[in-house]
């Protein structure tokens, strides 16, 4: 049961990560909420301590180690521990690689990867003393196949799963009890298409996600899943796609 689990969050201002903090506290879990937004973590923050849940939130750019670590200090002074990290943060500004949008892929290749390597960092000391804990990182279905247009995001992507394998193996070895999990969606309604630069790809994004996407509780509940599998046990990758979503 998530029931009681500390859990921090990356990119809680929005989508899926609003969305996940949202169920999780209701189900009694204690959250710690980051993102750029502090202004929007703070109401995401009251509306679960109004509905009688637990909340702490820290303005947290991912691609800035230092606040990253801040984010892991906040969860061990409010609650003195951190069972569940979720790397979620992410941005999908896709384009053809003959744009040269190297500012794009900087800044995926920074919020992504480094991003989701930082989280970690933060995370595993204090999960190896308790010798337990789950790292979900958020993939994508774009981290199992490219195509025209992905190739940065599918990268940062693809990435995550090499990462995320290489660390449960790790864990494995140190025989800490901590778990990870990748969850790769499909197409989910949330603000991620805001940040598509490309406004051709932004128009074809659009409509393809009005035709297809699905609410974004559906992830949030296969995250909650994933926290709730009794703790000898762990989906270590999970796909969750629109059913009626070809590719
Ligand atoms: N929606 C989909 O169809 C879909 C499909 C596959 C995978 N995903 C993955 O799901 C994850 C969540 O995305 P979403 O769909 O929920 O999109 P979203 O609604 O745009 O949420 C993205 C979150 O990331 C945060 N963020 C962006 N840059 C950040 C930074 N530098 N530091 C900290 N936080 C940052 C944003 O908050 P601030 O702007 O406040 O910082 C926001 O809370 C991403 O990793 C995305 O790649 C989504």
């Amino acid at each position: 049961m998530s029931e009681a689990k500390v859990v921090v969050i990356t990119g809680a201002s929005s989508g899926i990560g609003k969305a996940s903090a949202e169920l999780l506290a209701k189900d009694g879990a204690k959250l710690v909420l980051g993102a750029r937004r502090e202004n929007i973590l703070k109401e995401i923050a009251d509306k679960i301590e109004k509905l009688g849940g637990q909340a702490a939130y820290k303005a947290t750019d991912v691609t800035d180690d230092a606040q990253v670590e801040e984010l892991a200090k906040l969860a061990i002074e409010k609650f003195g521990r951190i069972d569940v990290w979720i790397n979620n943060a992410g941005i999908m500004p896709q384009s053809v690689l003959s744009e040269k949008k190297i500012q794009d892929w900087n800044n995926m290749i920074d919020i992504n990867i480094k991003g989701t390597l930082y989280g970690i960092g933060a995370a595993i000391p204090y999960m190896d003393k308790q010798k337990s804990g789950h790292i979900i990182n958020v993939s994508s279905v774009a981290g199992h196949v490219a195509h025209s247009g992905s190739a940065v995001y599918s990268a940062t992507k693809y990435a995550v799963r090499a990462i995320s394998e290489s660390l449960r193996q790790e864990m494995v070895d140190a025989k800490n009890n901590v778990r990870v999990t990748v969850i790769s969606p499909g197409a989910i309604n949330t603000e991620l298409l805001s940040s598509v630069t490309d406004p051709e790809v932004k128009a074809g994004m659009e409509k393809f996600y009005a035709a297809y996407s699905i609410p974004v509780e559906r992830v949030a509940l296969t995250i909650k899943q994933a926290i709730d599998l009794p703790a000898d046990a762990a989906w270590n990758e999970v796909i969750i796609r629109p059913t009626s979503q070809l590719g």
